[in-house]
């Protein structure tokens, strides 16, 4: 096992926690069957003490998810410790994962505890969570602001509690490669019982530095790694798992460790996670960019042509830009369509879903010669958002775009049972269709992002629209898909006012909590 290492994936959990990409929880199932396929070793599904939603999202990816364990976060709190054990029930392997600060700042400014207090909660936190499954994780929160002796005080007499993995954050991205790394290396050599426990990481990137800070404490010793799809997560993010699993693979010469994940699924996953989430990848994005593996310059094209190792350290397909492959066409029919979706981890809630998307599947079919996964994925993600229970529903639009005129769009929307029309002009035809929707829901939500990707190649492909709304603090993504980005662009716009419309539920521990 010494030279296994443990890929904990907490996309679900911090990635969620970065504004605007909350997921509902069949969107969270979705996910989780991605990186199931992915084979992480371990899913952090949510935070079950945060919220109903929180609560029964974790429940349901416990009981979808066989091959990886599934972990729940809980503060130091017993309230916390039983929500998420409770959520974890149906799991064929659990985790809980609890944490309290340890940083001078956070323990006096957040927790306004003593020292001593906060040993005494972590203590009794992992106590209570031994409860309920012999997997238990703790995180000193802030532990890259916190002190090196206190750091090895409490992680001993946690270890003792029975915590099996110590999990040591920089919260807030402040730590730099070297000095994380001999901080790894201080704590296994200086906490007595350290052989009890496996050592992990998770670094945030404020510093642009979360990838470089978990791999310097894999050279020194940490043998798992918290990371998330795309790097999403809080404020600048997490660890990038694609960028830490292929950097280990890819320099096998000098990490003296190996991952058992599937590289070949990660694109699947990373386009999976930006089309839920609303959160596009950069083109230049190591990895999994559009342009990771795109050659621009005549003589690095002509070199990879000669011997593609003169340019390229990894190869393409093994981290699955080969695999977007055509799966279905127009003449496919049901059962086709039904297995594909099975084996993407859709399970249709029944015939009528099924028949649904089948349908949408058609007129997509009609429209697009070649149907990609993406395609299906983007597909789900309608019949998704079409099911939720929609306050607003787009019935039609119509847009008049000429050279040299105003462009106009009409639109009919159906809310609360009753249909409306109206019209606008704008500057161009989306900004027209989006100012017509606007003065009929009369949201004054402020546009703060508005952007547009096709889904595969070609000019029939699939326009995927992401369409972020702030709304009195609150901010939130809308999508929508197809294959006019006009009509794409309502359908989000169109989506991100439901998602406005629907009171948050979200709860955040207040400042004076653990
Ligand atoms: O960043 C952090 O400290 C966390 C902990 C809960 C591990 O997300
Ligand atoms: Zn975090």
């Amino acid at each position: 096992m010494k030279d296994k290492l443990i890929i904990f994936d907490t996309t679900l959990r911090d990635g969620e926690q970065s504004p605007g990409a909350s997921m509902n929880r069949d969107e969270k199932v979705r996910i989780a069957k991605a990186l199931e396929r992915l084979q992480v070793d371990i899913i952090e599904a949510g935070f079950p003490a945060a919220s109903p939603g929180d609560f029964e999202a974790v429940q349901a990816v416990a009981e979808a998810i066989k091959d990886s364990t599934v972990c729940g976060l809980a503060r130091a709190l017993d309230k916390d410790i039983d929500r998420a054990g409770e959520a974890l029930k149906a799991a064929n392997s659990s985790r809980i994962h609890t944490f309290i600060a340890t940083s001078p700042i956070h323990m006096k400014m957040k927790l306004n505890m003593e020292p001593e207090q906060v040993i005494e909660y972590a203590v009794r936190a992992v106590k209570r969570a031994r409860q309920y499954t012999d997997n238990v994780e703790f995180s000193p929160e802030d532990a890259g602001r916190s002190e090196e002796d206190f750091l090895c005080r409490i992680l001993e007499a946690v270890i003792d509690a029975g915590a099996t993995t110590l999990n040591i954050p920089d919260t807030v991205g402040y730590s730099v490669p070297e000095q994380f790394g001999a901080t790894i290396a201080n704590l296994i050599k200086r906490i007595p019982n350290s052989d009890k426990a496996i050592f992990s990481v998770h670094c945030h990137n404020d510093l642009g530095l979360a990838v470089a800070n978990s791999l310097a404490a894999v050279m020194n010793g940490a043998r798992q790694v918290e990371c998330t799809i795309n790097g999403l997560g809080e404020r600048a993010g997490n660890a990038s798992l694609e960028e830490v699993v292929m950097a280990v693979r890819t320099r096998h010469d000098v990490f003296p460790c190996r991952t058992d994940l599937d590289t070949r699924e990660i694109l699947t996953c990373s386009k999976l996670v930006s089309s839920i989430t609303g959160f596009p990848v950069q083109p230049n994005k190591a990895i999994v960019g559009a342009n990771a593996f795109a050659h621009e310059a005549g003589i690095h094209q002509d070199g990879v042509l000669k011997n593609r190792e003169t340019y390229e350290i990894m190869r393409a397909e093994d981290v699955g830009w080969s695999a977007n492959r055509m799966v279905l066409g127009k003449h496919s029919g049901r059962n086709a369509f039904k297995n594909r979706m099975t084996e993407l981890g859709v399970d249709f809630a029944g015939e009528e879903e099924l028949n649904e998307a089948f349908f949408k599947f058609k007129q997509l079919a009609d429209k697009k010669h070649d149907i990609y996964d993406e395609d299906l994925q983007a597909l789900i993600s309608e019949v998704s958002i079409d099911a939720e229970d929609e306050l607003v529903k787009l019935i039609s639009l119509q847009v008049c775009s000429e050279t040299g005129e105003t462009p106009i769009a009409k639109v009919t929307l159906r809310m609360n049972d009753q249909e409306m029309a109206g019209e606008a002009t704008g500057s161009g035809a989306v900004d027209a269709s989006l100012k017509a929707i606007e003065q009929m829901v009369n949201t004054d939500a402020i546009l703060q992002t508005y952007s547009v990707n096709s889904i595969t190649g070609g000019t029939d492909s699939l326009g995927e629209v992401t369409i972020r709304l702030e709304q009195g603090g609150r901010v939130i993504n809308g999508m929508g898909a197809d294959t006019d980005i006009v009509i794409a662009s309502a359908k989000a716009y169109v989506n991100a006012i439901n998602k406005l419309l629907t009171p948050g539920t979200r709860f955040h521990p207040q400042k004076g909590e653990v």
